[in-house]
């Protein structure tokens, strides 16, 4: 059984707390927002705790990527900042994937709190071909696989992924292995400047866990009545 509130993130992207909150008390039914940089940046981090005083679990969309002692420190701190999941760049490597999954582990068990989820971004879905291989990198579909394997062996709880990826990362790791969605758009929704985009019906039967669903609520005439309906699709979703 679907259980669509458990599926659907609300991307906050906003430029201060006071719109965002706005949004989050317009949908009661919604119960996942994603913060990323520009709303933690111009709330001074305080959009986290705020969420959670709203009694909402929290997607800080921040992707770190650095030396492992720095991203370790970053993740006691997303950690003790009460993230229900957070995310980093896969492509930092074994070290900093491992360090990352222990600090989150040690933090959330010294603080007696439920440990995050920890989810790899494995390829940035703004690169082409063209532009991966300018940075050297060659095959886009074989490191998002390569990214997929080597996190689910660290310890990883999962990735981020176009749905257009969902199907060959399902392929390629254990069924409790978590996909997170962004580029999704109903079919009632403008696109705007997502290019590879599915549906949130198509995007829960292609096996992803969450869906990140920004302007089609954010920017609805009725941001509730848009995500009763993005709900909806997900309840129906086979
Ligand atoms: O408004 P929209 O639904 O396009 O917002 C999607 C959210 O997901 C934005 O916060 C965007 O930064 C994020 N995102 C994305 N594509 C990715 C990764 C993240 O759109 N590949």
């Amino acid at each position: 059984m679907n259980n669509p509130e458990e599926k659907l993130i609300v991307a906050l992207d906003y430029s201060c707390w006071e719109d965002a909150e706005k949004l989050v008390k317009m949908i009661p039914e919604a119960k996942y927002f994603k913060v990323g940089l520009e709303l933690y940046l111009a709330s001074k981090g305080s959009a986290v705790r705020k969420l959670r005083e709203l009694g909402k679990e929290v997607f800080l969309d921040l992707k770190f990527h650095d030396i492992p002692n720095t991203v370790a420190k970053a993740c006691c701190q997303a950690t003790t900042q009460g993230a229900t999941i957070f995310n980093i760049h896969a492509s930092g490597g074994r070290e900093m994937m491992s360090k990352a999954v222990q600090a989150t582990k040690e933090t959330s068990e010294k603080q007696g709190i439920p440990r995050p989820l920890l989810i790899a971004v494995t390829v940035l879905t703004s690169f082409d071909e063209d532009g991966f291989k300018e940075i050297g990198m060659n095959n886009i579909e074989q490191s998002v696989i390569n990214f997929v394997r080597l996190a689910e062996e660290i310890g990883i709880d999962g990735v981020v992924a176009s749905p257009k990826e969902v199907k060959i990362i399902r392929e390629n790791c254990q069924p409790g292995f978590k996909i997170i969605c962004p580029g999704v758009r109903p079919v009632w929704a403008a696109t705007n400047d997502q290019k590879r985009i599915t549906t949130p019906g198509k995007a829960i039967s292609l096996g992803a866990d969450y869906l990140v669903v920004g302007r089609p609520i954010t920017s609805a005439a009725d941001p509730r009545k848009a995500a009763l309906k993005v709900l909806e699709e997900i309840k129906e979703a086979k």
